[in-house]
């Protein structure tokens, strides 16, 4: 008997498979403020989430929902415009059955992207910060349940969830565009409200820099299937507790909105030489 998990991934990627206008290298997830990226590319197609049988759709005001086809900088690429997170409700499978989606349209490396809220001192609402490393134990894994074998092993190593080639090579590039990139830990907690303060002193604690409600369960299934990833967060805000503000999605949107431009520039370059590597 089939699993309905792989089922169900196999049927989205029967609806999308005939529809590709060229095998991506490159799976990039668009993350709040990156979000219209996918406006100043050449865009060569686009398949919309509705149109997938079985897709996840995001519920959040500002998250669109489609996937976009386009040479970055060169480089053949899958955009997502638009994730689901699991605050919305949906399954942690469902969660990141667009990333392994990605997979079987041909993506060997996945660049994730997000807006966070800086639980590190160092750190100023507008940095960006270069994933190291993650804490995705405060969700769901997504590798819960029966493994599937045609995609990964049962137990997933996750020494190396970002690759070290990758973030060496985004680092020297973030280095010659002049644009200050921080690096750390991101901790991925559920949401939908953000963390007290004493929460975000437990991210702190454990050695997390930047909080946010997306991203490591995507980076767990993407290392399963044996992806090469890299993520940057967009620091949009520090973390509930460490200024006298209350935090609003109206100021995480603001943030992140005032960067992109840097943020596209930093990400278009970063794609371009994945094309060589
Ligand atoms: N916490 C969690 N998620 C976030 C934040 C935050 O402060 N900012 C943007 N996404």
């Amino acid at each position: 008997m089939t699993n309905p998990v792989y089922e169900k991934l196999m049927n989205c990627y029967d609806s999308v498979k005939d529809r590709l206008p060229f095998k991506p290298k490159v799976a990039l997830v668009l993350g709040s403020g990156l979000g219209d990226f996918a406006e100043q590319v050449e865009v060569e197609d686009t398949i919309d989430y509705h149109d997938i049988q079985g897709f996840p759709v995001s519920t959040v005001p500002g998250h669109k929902g489609r996937f976009v086809f386009a040479h970055i900088n060169g480089v053949p690429a899958v955009m997502m415009q638009g994730r689901v997170h699991y605050y919305e409700g949906y399954p942690m499978t469902d969660v990141v059955l667009p990333i392994r989606l990605m997979k079987l349209m041909g993506a060997q490396i996945l660049f994730l992207t997000n807006a966070a809220g800086g639980v590190n001192f160092d750190f100023a609402a507008g940095d960006f910060m270069l994933i190291k490393d993650q804490i995705s134990c405060f969700v769901p894994s997504p590798l819960i349940g029966a493994n599937l074998d045609e995609l990964g092993p049962r137990f997933a190593d996750m020494s190396h969830i970002y690759d070290e080639d990758l973030i060496t090579m985004i680092r020297d590039t973030a280095r010659e565009l002049d644009i200050q990139l921080k690096e750390g830990v991101y901790v991925q907690l559920t949401g939908p409200a953000y963390e007290s303060p004493q929460e975000v002193k437990m991210c702190r604690v454990l050695g997390g820099d930047a909080v946010g409600m997306s991203t490591a369960c995507e980076a767990v299934a993407a290392n399963h299937m044996g992806m090469r990833i890299c993520g940057i967060s967009c620091i949009s805000n520090l973390a509930c507790g460490m200024t006298d503000v209350p935090l609003s999605h109206e100021e995480v949107q603001e943030t992140s909105d005032r960067v992109a431009p840097l943020f596209k520039k930093l990400v278009w370059e970063s794609i371009g030489r994945m094309g060589i590597s």
